[in-house]
């Protein structure tokens, strides 16, 4: 999936020894809602998408259930809307739940348009999962392996258009803001204002500054942070930290979902998600007796929300003082399993579990940040001609606990409202003059003393 062109072109400028890059919107991250946002403004100029590691390795390539939709007839947005403020335990938005999941449909149909494909029955209707918290089967998938394939149909997408350039290896550090430039921008700006970034381009150490006349950071969650999580190495909650750092407001970081089934392999990081979908499908939780205990922690059993499926894990786990419990789809017809979920069940027995006649071992493992950088309905942060989009926002959309599906949603629904927005505010924006360079004074090595 790697883009030749952008990265070249890029570092070409850079080997020119040109310190400063200018550009009309700057993109920092490129999973789906990066990429979203950067193909909704390319018609309105240059676009730079950055990326810290490899463009495709995001949290959105990992994604496995699918995206949760309205779709059929027999859903509705009411119900849709009803599971979300029932998973996020009283602590939505119900403004902003409205408005995703009634953009639901329309934001699902344009990611299909660009080439995205979902798992479809014999009759060429979608074949609906179903996750915990849902009450209908709304979960539009592409086998287990849905985050995969719409990560490969938007950088398709994004490589094809002239506007926009993606650039790997480049680790953006911080904002700059007019705290780095005193006096003359503070008699003429109230508020905070994102004019750029700094970056490194990790493969030479080299520093240089990007200015921007509008900003989407779309950095992904901070799962990584923990020991045990489902989150690859890059989710570690930059973006949140830089606007934190910049006096920008950041709200709900306490709330951290952690997946109830994580495939239980000491010592693996990330955790190999073993999705929810598999008990959409049928698979029970068992604990080390046998028993299929979830129903005695919520009459909705395996598919009750997310948060309330960790916890029983966790009070089995306590109570019993074993390290797992167990998921078990040995009653499933195991052609159909592997359909369904070809990489999970490759995962198993690369494990040594046949999941055929054996449980598979599974813990809580931290996997999704529901707080962040907090956004408007429009995607605006609360500094200026910063928009945010994706895990790293806090939209109010999943509350205390997010329903499962939803942030693929999240992302397509406000990288598309934050786009609208941007275009007309990079529209009146000029850039910022007089921008020091990065200045390291300060800074200390980061490695944690023991
Ligand atoms: P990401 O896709 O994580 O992209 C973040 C980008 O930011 C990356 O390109 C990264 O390199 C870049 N970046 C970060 N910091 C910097 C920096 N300092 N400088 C430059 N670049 C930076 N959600 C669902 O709705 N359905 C699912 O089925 C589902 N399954 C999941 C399964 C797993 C295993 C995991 C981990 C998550 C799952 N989720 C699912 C959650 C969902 O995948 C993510 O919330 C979503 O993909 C986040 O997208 P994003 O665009 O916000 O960020
Ligand atoms: C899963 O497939 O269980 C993950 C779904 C999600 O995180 O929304």
């Amino acid at each position: 999936m790697s883009n030749p062109s952008g990265p070249d072109l890029f570092s070409a400028k850079i080997h020119k020894m040109q310190q400063e890059i200018r550009t009309d919107f700057l993109v920092i991250g490129s999973g789906i809602a990066g990429l979203t946002f950067a193909l909704k403004v390319a018609p309105y100029g240059k676009v730079l998408v950055l990326t810290k590691s490899t463009e495709e390795e995001t949290n959105t390539k990992y994604a496995q259930g699918g995206i949760a939709a309205v779709m059929v007839e027999s859903d509705s947005y009411e119900k849709h809307i009803r599971d979300t403020l029932v998973a996020g335990d009283g602590a939505c938005n119900e403004e902003v739940v409205r408005m995703v999941i009634t953009e639901s449909t329309e934001r699902v149909k344009e990611l299909i348009a660009w080439g995205a494909e979902f798992d479809r029955d014999e009759k060429g209707r979608f074949d609906l999962a179903r996750e915990g918290g849902h009450s209908e089967h709304r979960i539009l998938h592409h086998k287990d392996n849905t985050g995969f394939e719409i990560e490969r149909a938007l950088l398709m997408q994004v490589h094809s258009h002239p506007n926009i350039t993606v650039s790997n290896h480049y680790f953006v550090l911080d904002l700059i803001t007019q705290h780095h430039l005193g006096a003359y921008v503070n008699s003429k700006t109230p508020g905070i204002e994102c004019f750029g970034v700094y970056v490194l381009d990790t493969r030479n150490g080299k520093l240089f500054t990007v200015l921007a006349k509008a900003t989407c950071m779309s950095t992904g969650g901070a799962g990584n942070i923990y020991e045990s999580t489902t989150n690859p190495v890059i989710a570690t909650g930059d973006g949140v930290a830089m606007v934190y750092r910049a006096k920008g407001k950041v709200a709900d970081m306490e709330f951290v979902q952690f997946h109830p089934t994580a495939f239980y392999q000491p010592g693996q990081q990330p955790a190999f998600l073993i999705s929810e979908a598999v008990r959409g499908y049928g698979a029970i939780l068992r604990n080390a007796a046998g028993e299929a205990f979830m129903t005695r922690y919520d009459s909705r059993g395996d598919l009750a929300p997310r948060d309330i499926v960790a916890r029983a894990i966790d009070n089995e786990l306590k109570q019993s003082g074993r390290a797992c419990v167990y998921l078990d789809a040995r009653h499933l017809n195991l052609q159909d399993f592997t359909a369904h979920f070809p990489n999970i069940h490759r995962h198993c027995l690369q494990a040594g579990i046949d999941v055929s006649y054996e449980m598979i071992p599974v813990v809580p493992s931290a996997h999704y940040t529901c707080g962040g950088i907090q956004v408007d309905l429009h995607g605006q942060s609360s500094i200026r001609a910063l928009y945010a989009a994706g895990e790293c926002a806090c939209t109010g959309l999943h509350g205390a606990n997010r329903l499962a599906s939803n942030s693929l949603l999240e992302a397509l629904v406000y990288a598309h409202r934050a786009s609208l927005h941007a275009v007309q505010y990079a529209a009146q924006a000029s850039f910022c003059e007089g921008i020091p360079a990065w200045n390291a004074e300060g800074t200390s090595h980061p490695e944690e003393m023991v």
